[in-house]
This record gives C-alpha cells, structure tokens and sequence, in this order.
C-alpha cells in the first residue's frame, strides 16, 4: 500500500493524541507525538531555572537536548537526555509553561527540522499545532480536530479524577483557554487550521466515531 503522512492539529485537549494513536495504530504507522518534545524542553527550561522567555538559552539548551519518541508495549515512552520523562511532562507547571517555551522562532526552527525527520519515510501519523500548516505541508491528510471549551475541559476533568488527581473543572478550563490565546497568538507558526486541512467538531463524538472519520480521509487517498 501507498505511505502517507497524517497531519493531526488543533487545540489542547481536543482528543489529537488518543486518536492519533488510535489511527496510528489501524495503520501500523509510527505515532509521533510532537507536543511531547515541546513538554520535554519545558521540563528541561524548567529544572535548569531558565526563565521561559530567554529564548537565546532556551535555544543553546535545545541544541544539547536528546529527544527519542519509543515505542513501548506500555505505549510511546518519552527520553530525554536518556531519562524517561513521560509521566513528568503531563505535570501541571509543565502544562502551564510550555507554550511559552513553544513560542520562540529559535526553538521552533530546530523542534520542526527534528519533526521533518522523524516524518521524512512517511507512514506517520503526527499530531500538534503547526503539522498540517509548516511541518509536514505537503501532508496527503490534514486533520483539524476541535471541540468546545466546556467539553475539552469536561474530558480533562474525566481524565483527572479516573487517574485519581485532583481536578477544579474551571481551573482546567482557564488553563485550556490560556494555552490556546498563547498558541494562537504567536508570532511563528501559530495555531491555525491549515487551508486544506478537514475540521472536525469532536464536541459529541466519540473518540471511536472521531478515529472512524480520520480512517476514512486516509482511505480516500490510499
Ligand atoms: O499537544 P500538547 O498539549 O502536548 O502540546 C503542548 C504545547 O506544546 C502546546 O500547547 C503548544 O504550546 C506546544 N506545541 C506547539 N507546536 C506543536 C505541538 C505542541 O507549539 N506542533
């Protein structure tokens, strides 16, 4: 069969990494989990105490940092620097801080020619903010996947209390707001459905009838 490369964008917690994942995995392509790498740095910024708007440091750091996606029978494990930072890029102070991380052209140029890499032998399913509209622009599918506010704050919640965390639904939801004014507002590749990019409203679907609608884009162009 043909390769192709899947481009999955929209804002937090729209459902993009359990759906990529999921199509990921109908496919038998490699998910590649581009917000992590972000969430990486940020953790990184973070414990080395470089304020999040240095972008010359953040930069230099960035140039020394390791990063590998791995495919583990538990999932995609995380590796910085060798370290398996998957849990510890989900916490809440990276959460608040990585889209002003993000937001740098320096880090942004580098982050993306890594991407461009990973995504070089196609078969990928990749998913973040700027997939569809600069990293992989020539994707065979683009996916816009979006949903409302309450709804993507509702599934956080959901998501918090099933793995036994505290959650405040409206403090969840200031949060979401914050990251996408931030993510959108950006000079450099800001979040944006891309022209040829097929939005979907996730609000009331569920994530099976969401991975259902991608399958049948990529069986279009197969
Ligand atoms: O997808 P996730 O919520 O893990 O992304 C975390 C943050 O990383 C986003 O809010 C955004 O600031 C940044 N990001 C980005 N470009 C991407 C993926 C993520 O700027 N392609």
């Amino acid at each position: 069969t043909k390769e192709l490369a899947v481009a999955i964008d929209g804002p937090a917690a729209a459902g993009k990494s359990t759906v990529a994942k999921l199509v990921a995995s109908e496919l038998a392509y490699i998910y590649i989990d581009t917000g992590a790498m972000y969430r990486a740095l940020t953790l990184k910024v973070l414990r080395e105490q470089i304020p999040p708007d240095d972008d010359q440091a953040i930069s230099d750091l960035l140039a020394k940092t390791d990063m590998q996606l791995e495919q583990g029978d538990s999932g995609q494990h995380v590796l910085m620097d060798g370290e398996d930072v998957t849990e510890a890029i989900r916490s809440e102070y990276v959460t608040n801080n990585v889209s002003h991380v993000a937001k740098h052209a320096s880090v942004r140029k580098e982050m993306v020619q890594r991407q461009r890499e990973l995504a070089n032998k196609r078969s990928v399913v990749m998913d973040g903010r700027d997939i569809g509209t600069h990293v992989i622009p020539d994707a065979e599918v683009k996916i816009f996947l979006k949903a409302s506010v309450e709804e993507r704050a509702k599934r956080r919640y959901d998501e918090n209390v099933k793995k036994g965390f505290t959650a405040d639904f409206e403090k969840l939801k200031e949060e979401i707001e914050q990251r996408d004014q931030i993510d959108s507002k950006r000079e450099v590749a800001p979040l944006v459905k891309a022209n040829d990019a097929i939005e979907l409203d996730t609000t009331d679907l569920t994530i099976n009838q969401v991975a259902a609608s991608v399958l049948e884009e990529v069986s279009k162009v197969l």
